[in-house]
């Protein structure tokens, strides 16, 4: 497939229907590794978004490719574990079926290293190849640093990838 245009929009709380029904998307992704169930209104519970509009450490991006809603990522500046306030933490990345495996992940994900250069974790969810496949690819070519994965104490069912960004 050629390259696509894609196209990372940071978004504010008047987007925050759209991020919910995304998050909705990923949730079910996610849900066979993670074994979450459905609520009995058929959606999941999460709360992959709290915080996106009341702290200011917390970025929420749509992306776009060929100009359609394609996905979206939370950056958060703080890492995973609350330990350190001075490293970039990918708390979400997804991106909808229509365009995986078309360079959209890749493209959104190297945007985003870049517009937030320093100390990143990103933390795939252990056993869900293409995440780990994904991250471990994206990781090695953005990375300045050497690439340290690391078992998530807090989570049984994560890595955490550590790497700088210049
Ligand atoms: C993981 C995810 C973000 C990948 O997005 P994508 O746009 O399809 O990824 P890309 O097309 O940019 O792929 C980049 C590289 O990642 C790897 N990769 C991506 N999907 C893969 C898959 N299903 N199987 C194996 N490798 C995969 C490949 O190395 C690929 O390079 P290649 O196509 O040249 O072989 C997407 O599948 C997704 O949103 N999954 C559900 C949510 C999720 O797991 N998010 C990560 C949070 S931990």
């Amino acid at each position: 497939m050629p390259d696509v245009s894609v196209r990372l929009v940071a978004v504010g709380e008047d987007r925050r229907r759209t991020l919910q029904n995304l998050a909705q998307l990923y949730l079910h992704d996610l849900s066979r590794t993670g074994g979450w169930d459905l609520r009995d209104d058929g959606t999941f519970d999460g709360n992959l978004l709290d915080g996106c509009w009341t702290e200011s450490r917390r970025h929420p991006f749509l992306f776009y490719a060929a100009e359609s809603l394609a996905g979206f990522a939370v950056v958060d500046r703080r890492s995973h574990d609350g330990g350190r306030e001075d490293v970039w933490d990918m708390a979400e990345f997804f991106v909808v079926n229509r365009w995986r495996r078309a360079g959209v992940g890749r493209s959104a994900a190297r945007q985003l290293l870049s517009a937030f250069p320093g100390d990143w974790e990103v933390r795939p969810f252990r056993g869900y190849q293409p995440a780990e496949r994904f991250w471990s690819s994206v990781c090695a070519e953005a990375a300045s640093s050497e690439v340290v994965i690391d078992e998530d104490q807090s989570r049984a069912d994560a890595r955490i990838i550590r790497f700088s960004v210049d």
